[in-house]
């Protein structure tokens, strides 16, 4: 297969942009597999922050990070990714987002349009140039196409020369699939 999938290609875009002892976040922690795919790239020098609203997300997360002995390169924080900027004030290479609700969870609590805006737009701020951002975007439950909508018109007006904006979507298939939007930082915005 030579497209890849769309998760495999998060995290290629991942592994492209950190190096070992770089300070990264996880947005969106759910289960944790991202924040331990993001632990091992960083190394035991690099820190993860890992926010997640979900007292059951950050549970979970925890319990994996400690089973692959990676708790103590892990900060996971039960408040909204909205507020990144109060925990973090150093530069980070690379953030990604799952947006949407939290799988084998009730799916009232989803990543809402305002609150994803907000923390883009925060991170944007604090990844330093050359770093990126990662969203994989899942739209099919309640309230997932306006969220959608919104984060595609955000990005699509974001200054050219400032962020590179890419969508990976495959077109053809059915059930509403998750695409990525990467946000690649050129210049200080
Ligand atoms: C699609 S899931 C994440 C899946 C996760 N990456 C994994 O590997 O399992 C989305 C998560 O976003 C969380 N969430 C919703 N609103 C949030 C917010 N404002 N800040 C941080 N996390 C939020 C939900 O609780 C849910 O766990």
């Amino acid at each position: 297969m030579k497209l890849q999938r769309v998760l495999q290609y998060a995290q290629f875009l991942l592994r492209q942009t950190v190096e070992e002892g770089d300070v990264v976040v996880d947005a969106t922690a759910g289960n944790g597999y991202d924040t331990v795919f993001l632990a091992q790239l960083v190394g035991e020098k690099g820190h993860v922050y890992a926010f997640d609203v979900q007292q059951q997300a950050v549970n979970s997360t925890k319990n994996r990070l400690h089973e692959e002995g990676l708790s103590e390169r892990v900060s996971v924080i039960l408040d909204g990714h909205e507020n990144v900027a109060h925990y973090i004030n150093e530069r980070i290479s690379a953030a990604i987002f799952n947006l949407g609700y939290l799988p084998g969870s009730e799916h009232d609590i989803i990543t809402k349009p305002n609150t994803t805006l907000k923390a883009i737009e925060s991170l944007l701020g604090l990844v330093k140039v050359g770093g990126m951002i990662v969203l994989v975007v899942y739209y099919g439950h309640e309230g997932g196409k306006e969220e959608r909508n919104q984060v595609i018109e955000y990005v699509s007006n974001l200054p050219q020369k400032k962020v590179h904006v890419l969508r990976y979507e495959f077109i053809n298939q059915k059930n509403d699939p998750p695409f990525i939007i990467a946000l690649e930082k050129m210049k200080e915005l």
